[in-house]
């Protein structure tokens, strides 16, 4: 099946990032956000990210006012009747996904392929809400979504192959590398991540070293781009307690069970960079 048209759910930061990427790869794109002022928020994350691109030299500005052409924002998910395939990007939130699902297979074509950006939640669920469970499958993209080379196709036990491949090859053209990992709670890469993260927080609630120590150590010891504080920041504190519970929930291992701390931060509202405030302070 060949895919023209993109409908992206969710201007947040992971779906302001992939329509970035759709529209960037020659993909006519669509993206919803709720309201206009996050409409306008996530848009004008995206424009700011092609002027840097711009600015840098990496892209002409012809090329920017080309990707700008392809992509549009709506408030309305109607105007997603004529995508080929559809991504959701929106808060991770099993009932806000059992929704939005059902509400997507009815307004899509019958042909469109319905995927989730979920990093952690049950994707056969998703489909069992649908009429089309074989059309649906994850796609999971990493942050930053235009730069992170992977993407984790996400199959179900009702994903049919034939859907597979079609988005595999779409991950190709977005300039990604796919990987396929069955639908169990964190896929390949938070199921090795989350404990490292929530590692590093048990280390620093233990007192045995500090944060600055323990994220230098894992950079210039392991070449990470980003110590473990820092990431977590990036990802964002919600975003990795709502992973690591998934997961528990799912296996019970003690492994994935968050750090007081972690909680406690959130509760707080410090969600890292994008409140401004995390292991780190941000302007
Ligand atoms: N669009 C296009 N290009 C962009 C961009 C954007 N929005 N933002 C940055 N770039 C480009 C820059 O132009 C730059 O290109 P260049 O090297 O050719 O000049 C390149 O990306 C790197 O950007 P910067 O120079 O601004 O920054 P750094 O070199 O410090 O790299 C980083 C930033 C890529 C974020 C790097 O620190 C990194 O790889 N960090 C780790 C990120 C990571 O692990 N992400 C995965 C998190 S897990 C996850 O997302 C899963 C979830 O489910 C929890």
């Amino acid at each position: 099946m060949a895919i023209r048209k993109v409908g992206v759910v969710g201007c947040g930061l992971m779906g302001g990032g992939i329509a970035q990427t759709c529209a960037q790869s020659g993909y006519e794109t669509i993206v919803r956000e709720v309201n206009q002022e996050l409409l306008d928020k996530g848009m004008a994350r995206i424009n700011s990210a092609w002027e840097m691109l711009v600015s840098k030299g990496k892209i002409t500005q012809g090329q920017a006012d080309e990707y700008r052409s392809r992509l549009h924002g709506t408030l309305n998910l109607e105007e997603f009747a004529d995508c080929d395939l559809v991504i959701e990007a929106v808060i991770e939130n099993m009932e806000e996904k059992l929704r939005l699902f059902p509400a997507l297979d009815r307004i899509a074509k019958p042909e469109a392929l319905l995927l989730t950006n979920t990093s952690s939640l049950n994707v056969t669920q998703m489909g069992a809400v649908t009429k089309r469970p074989d059309k649906v499958c994850g796609l999971h993209f990493f942050n930053p979504a235009p730069v992170m080379k992977l993407v984790e196709v996400v199959r179900t036990i009702s994903t049919s192959e034939e859907t597979i491949e079609t988005v595999k090859q779409f991950a190709i053209s977005l300039g990604k590398t796919p990987v396929l990992a069955k639908d169990t709670a964190g896929f390949i890469v938070n199921f090795l991540l989350i404990p490292y993260l929530l590692a590093a927080i048990r280390m620093l609630e233990n007192g045995m070293a500090t944060r600055d120590d323990i994220d230098t150590a894992m950079k210039l010891g392991c070449g990470y781009p980003m110590g473990p504080f820092t990431l977590l920041d990036y990802v964002g504190l919600d975003t990795t307690l709502w992973a690591a519970e998934a997961i528990y929930e799912e296996y019970k291992d003690p492994l994935y069970a968050p750090p007081p701390l972690l909680r406690r931060m959130v509760l707080s509202g410090m969600y890292g960079r994008k409140s401004g405030k995390g292991f780190y302070e941000y302007q």
